[in-house]
């Protein structure tokens, strides 16, 4: 399972302010990283194993790239551990079969103390015929730890084009409603173990 939501101890939705500043030693990047910087790309052929018995690579397959590719974004971004607190709502629109490429592409769309957003999205691509298509896209919460295993901050990230700009502008109005999707789906698993 890749998504595991927080424990609800602290579910501020606005971004936290700066808190303890880490030594420079252990921020580099203290003034930023570019999105560029962290953004990553990769490539897998769809072997037998990874399908379905209709030759359709399947969704737990094509979820697992989706939380390496989008870690793999996180820890370029961070240079700290890190570990997958919530995935957005996921859908497969188109599949991608066996023998055809998948592409995953993924990069940090807004950083806030210790957490990160990663956009990945998810291509087909025909080998023979060169047919390219989005199957899938989804926004993937990663939070950096530091070696006791605690949340720990990451560096601000440097958004420079329009398009990463309004990404920034969005990601805000996800994390509150992800934040807030999460209280109340702690609040549930509270009252159940009750
Ligand atoms: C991730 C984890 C360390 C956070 O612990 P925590 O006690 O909630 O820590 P905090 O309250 O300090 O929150 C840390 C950050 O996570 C964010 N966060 C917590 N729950 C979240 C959620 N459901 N969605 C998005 N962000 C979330 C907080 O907003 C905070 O971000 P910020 O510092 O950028 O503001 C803890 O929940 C954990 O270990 N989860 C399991 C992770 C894991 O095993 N993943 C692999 C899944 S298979």
């Amino acid at each position: 399972m890749i998504a595991v939501l927080a424990r609800n101890r602290r579910l501020n939705t606005e971004p936290a302010g700066t808190g303890s500043a880490p030594g420079p030693e252990r921020m580099p990047h203290r003034n930023g990283k570019t999105v560029a910087e962290s953004t990553v790309e990769m490539v897998e052929v769809v072997l037998p194993n990874d399908a379905n018995p209709l030759g359709n690579m399947l969704g737990g397959k094509v979820m697992h790239l989706i939380d390496i590719a989008g870690a793999i974004a996180a820890h370029r971004h961070s240079r700290r551990h890190v570990v997958t607190v919530s995935v957005d709502y996921l859908d497969f629109v188109h599949p991608i079969r066996v023998g055809q490429l998948i592409l995953l592409r993924a990069h940090v769309t807004r950083v806030f103390r210790t957490s990160m957003e990663v956009e990945v999205r998810v291509f087909m691509e025909d080998t023979l015929t060169g047919e390219h298509r989005q199957t899938s896209s989804a926004f993937v919460t990663y939070v950096a730890l530091d070696l006791q295993g605690k949340p720990t901050s990451v560096p601000p990230l440097i958004v420079r084009t329009a398009e990463e700009r309004r990404r920034h502008r969005e990601a805000l109005v996800r994390r509150r409603r992800r934040l807030s999707m999460a209280a109340s789906a702690h609040r549930r698993y509270f009252e159940k173990d009750s």
